[in-house]
């Protein structure tokens, strides 16, 4: 129970927070990596802890189908579809978007898990917003319709209830940080929908943790105050808990520097990151979030955000499907042929 608020408990948790030694040596800190990747199943990710809440309050309802929405190859949406399987519930993902020409990464897994991806096409005039809030209606009333009970998520589960998820990782951080005895740590993850961020940020200051926290922003969506935002976001769910504490917008600590111009774009120094993951630690990393974060880790140690021998904990959410989508994986293709060798062996 966290806040009042009762999950199912379907993951075995607490994920395992692990020290990588070489990249560790190599960036001069202390890296450590917090396995929110390996959350059971799904191919697993962040948006799993949010959802032992939502299913507890769908089941609650007697919902009988999950709705949610995002990008077409929305890591969240893949989730969303694994507990829908998992639990014998119906489920739709409601996105904005083109149909890419293949059924790839995310969307494949959909599928696989039987998900029904409604990829919503412009007709002309309306904003990206009112065509995803009709397509949502649309889907309900669907539902609803043939004897059913839906239950929508919004976007990346990130409301009031999903900061529960992430509270209640906050608390294993802490405990981890106190067994392994990691002092003075900061944890850095990736701030998108920001339930991950927000989650974090309460959990560890209601229960006055010591250890500190760094979002990075993975989309120009947060400008031009990240911090506003943030506080906005905070008073809703103060709110909704029933906070007896409040927070400035000076203390949500999220930086813009690394958002490279826009959501899930191929990025070559994201890239360049992932690689450097996968080569020195055997960690694979996505190029929408971890690997874009990543790469703003690796920018803040050289220009000094990070300091020498500082204790960092990254989250690492998960995502890892989206190396595979369109966006990436050509990109990735050609800059990786140089290690493909194509040949009969040598006499
Ligand atoms: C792999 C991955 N990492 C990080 C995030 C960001 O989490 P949040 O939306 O809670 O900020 C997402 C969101 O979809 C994600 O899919």
């Amino acid at each position: 129970m966290i806040l009042g608020h009762e999950k199912v408990s379907f993951l075995h948790l607490p994920t395992p927070l692990e020290y990588m030694p070489s990249v560790s040596k190599d960036m001069g800190i202390n890296f450590y990596v917090k396995r929110d990747d390996l959350t059971g199943f799904g191919t697993g990710g962040n948006k799993l802890r949010k959802l032992e809440y939502f299913l507890y309050e769908a089941q609650q309802q007697g919902a009988t189908a999950l709705v949610t929405v995002g990008g077409p190859q929305t890591n969240h949406g893949r989730l969303t579809a694994a507990v829908a399987a998992k639990f014998g519930m119906k489920c739709t993902i409601v996105a904005v978007g083109e149909y890419p020409g293949e059924i790839s990464a995310n969307i494949l897994l959909d599928r696989i898990m039987g998900c029904e991806v409604y990829l919503v096409q412009q007709d002309g005039d309306a904003t990206e917003e009112e065509l995803e809030a009709r397509a949502v209606k649309e889907t309900m009333d669907k539902y609803i319709a043939q004897g059913d009970k839906p239950y929508f998520i919004p976007m990346g589960g990130s409301n009031a209830l999903g900061c529960c998820g992430y509270y209640e990782c906050a608390m294993e951080i802490t405990k981890q940080c106190e067994e392994q005895g990691i002092e003075n740590p900061r944890i850095i993850c990736t701030v998108g929908s920001e339930g991950t961020y927000m989650g974090l940020f309460i959990g560890l200051k209601d229960t006055k943790s010591p250890v500190k926290l760094t979002g990075v922003a993975i989309s120009p969506s947060h400008e031009p105050d990240a911090q506003a935002r943030a506080k906005k976001y905070f008073d809703e769910c103060k709110e909704y808990f029933g906070l007896d504490w409040d927070a400035a917008k000076e203390d949500f600590d999220i930086t813009l520097k690394y958002h490279c111009g826009a959501y899930n774009n191929p990025v070559k120094e994201v890239r360049e990151a992932i690689y450097y993951m996968g080569r020195k630690e055997g960690l694979i990393f996505d190029p929408c979030y971890t690997g874009k974060c990543f790469y703003g880790i690796r920018e803040m140690v050289k220009n000094g955000e990070i300091k020498p021998g500082e204790n960092i904990i990254f989250v690492h959410t998960g995502g890892v499907a989206g190396i595979n989508g369109p966006a990436h994986r050509p990109l990735m293709q050609e800059e990786l042929m140089d290690g493909m060798i194509i040949k009969a062996p040598a006499k």
